[in-house]
């Protein structure tokens, strides 16, 4: 038969525009783990993307040209217009973000009517009903519709109500909070109900899972049972895709010679010192600041070390908009300036703090030359990097020293060095301990995460979803 049509939607579309010039834009692979997840989900659907291109256009003949380069990669913009600062800054990125992931909600400043929880959420209510009338505007009967993440918790309602026979699916990409933080939320019930709308929720890990389903029956007092959740008679199901990545496209571009180049200039710049890799949106969830007090530690205590070891850090910047990023950047710029000063000469810096993205090729380059990759995440969703790291590490077979709070820490655990990333004193040791493990050791893990990254795709991720949505296959007859 036809391949059935898939549209995903998302806030983030995989490329974001830039403008280049009088109704000219250029498109450039967008940042974050959900795209790179989502990149590996179309080889058996006919997919369309949905969302937001990443810059705000007013100017209609500017909208249809950029609409006319996007549609060449598939995508189908969303025009945001005024809502995008309440929306993204405020309700997404302010409220929900740091609620998902255990960070408490900010201090509301109800005389900042342009900045109350209220308007903010109104505001998520219009630019979901932005999408849901882009969608509708694409929509052929027969389409499935897979919505994904926090910005599109109104979505799978909205879609239900234009047509009921829609298949909706939802995933979220971060992590699903316990429900006595999500409690604080004041929109927290009239949320679940609207993704409980949907036909399959996924989340990444277990414990998402069960953190969902007893918040649902906290709050909303529905029952949870293993199929799901069942509200007067209605189920929804619900059940864990652990995301992947796709491991050849990294395993093949480091072999390019592009790569193969820029991975010898990087071993020769670090001759006789071992490199230890951070690699992370700027985000308060990543750790950053934690990251750096246990390497701080970690020199203190080990002066033999000082001039042996950097630390590369690509801080990938990120919501710039929102003043808890901005606080960030200048408290890890603080401990950056602290560091190098006590511990580097002239000639050395032992952290290289970099406030930018790389491109991919580059990317692998420094996942390949590394010999310990440092994921220090207090809450973090999966932290595809960690997969990434991984898949770079045929030939060196490095360390991974992973947060046990990211989703990976339960997929990579067996190979990973799993820490508590508050704990800086068990990080500095977990640094000391990756640095000097004897060559056997670091082979045995790396081969039992090479051989998890390799299976656990991101193309089975979306095949498995995709599946279970079709009612190909039951939950309880997957592989997880
Ligand atoms: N990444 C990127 N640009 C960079 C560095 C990294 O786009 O300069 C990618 C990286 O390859 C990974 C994603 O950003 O696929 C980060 O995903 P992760 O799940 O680790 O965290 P998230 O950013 O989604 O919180
Ligand atoms: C996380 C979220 C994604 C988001 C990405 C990058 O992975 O789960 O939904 O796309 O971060 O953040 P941004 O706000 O730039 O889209």
């Amino acid at each position: 038969g036809e391949t059935p049509r898939l549209l995903v939607v998302a806030n983030r579309l995989p490329v974001s525009a830039k403008k280049t010039g009088e109704n000219s834009w250029s498109l450039e692979m967008s940042p974050g783990g959900l795209v790179s997840g989502l990149l590996g989900v179309t080889a058996q659907f006919d997919t369309k993307w949905v969302g937001w291109p990443g810059v705000d256009v007013n100017d209609e003949a500017e909208k249809d040209a950029l609409s006319q380069s996007l549609a060449k990669m598939k995508c189908i913009p969303v025009f945001l217009g005024e809502v995008f600062d309440q929306y993204y800054n405020g309700y997404c990125n302010g409220i929900l973000w740091p609620i998902l992931h255990h960070m408490g909600l900010p201090q509301e400043d109800p005389h900042d009517t342009n900045k109350t929880f209220q308007t903010q959420y109104d505001a998520y209510k219009k630019a979901n009903r932005m999408f849901l009338d882009v969608i509708v505007q694409n929509y052929q009967e027969g389409d499935i519709v897979w919505c994904h993440d926090y910005h599109l918790m109104f979505l799978p309602k909205y879609l239900k109500e234009y047509n009921n026979k829609i298949k909706v699916g939802w995933f979220l990409h971060s992590p699903f909070p316990s429900s006595e933080v999500y409690k604080t939320l004041p929109s927290r019930s009239e949320l679940l109900r609207s993704i409980l709308t949907a036909d399959l929720l996924g989340f990444h890990t277990y414990d998402f899972v069960k953190h969902f389903i007893s918040t649902c029956t906290r709050i909303l007092g529905v029952e949870g049972t293993h199929e799901g959740i069942v509200d007067q008679g209605r189920v929804t199901r619900v059940a864990v895709f652990p995301i992947g990545i796709d491991p050849d496209r990294f395993i093949r571009t480091c072999k390019l010679p592009e790569a193969t180049q820029q991975i010898n200039e990087l071993k020769e710049k670090f001759s006789g010192k071992k490199v230890i890799l951070g690699v992370d949106r700027l985000d308060t969830i990543k750790g950053i600041p934690q990251k750096y007090l246990a390497f701080e530690k970690f020199l203190e205590e080990n002066p033999n070390w000082r001039d042996k070891v950097v630390l590369v850090q690509i801080a990938v910047p990120t919501r710039n908009d929102v003043p808890e990023y901005r606080k960030l950047k200048k408290q890890v710029h603080g401990l950056v300036g602290r560091i190098n000063g006590r511990f580097g000469s002239v000639s050395s810096l032992p952290i290289h703090h970099l406030d930018c993205s790389v491109d991919f090729t580059y990317l692998c380059a420094l996942y390949a030359t590394a010999d310990v990759m440092l994921v220090t995440s207090l809450r973090d969703g999966m932290n595809l990097v960690s997969y990434e790291f991984v898949a770079c590490q045929e030939a060196k077979k490095g360390v991974l020293v992973l947060s046990e709070f990211a989703g990976a820490g339960q997929s990579l655990g067996a190979g990973a060095l799993l820490v508590n990333p508050w704990d800086v004193t068990e990080v500095s040791s977990a640094i000391e301990e990756a640095l000097t493990m004897p060559a056997e050791e670091r082979e045995k893990r790396h081969r039992a995460n090479f051989q998890y990254v390799n299976i656990h795709s991101a193309k089975k991720w979306g095949d498995d979803f995709m599946s279970v949505l079709n009612d190909n296959i039951s939950e309880s007859e997957m592989q997880l």
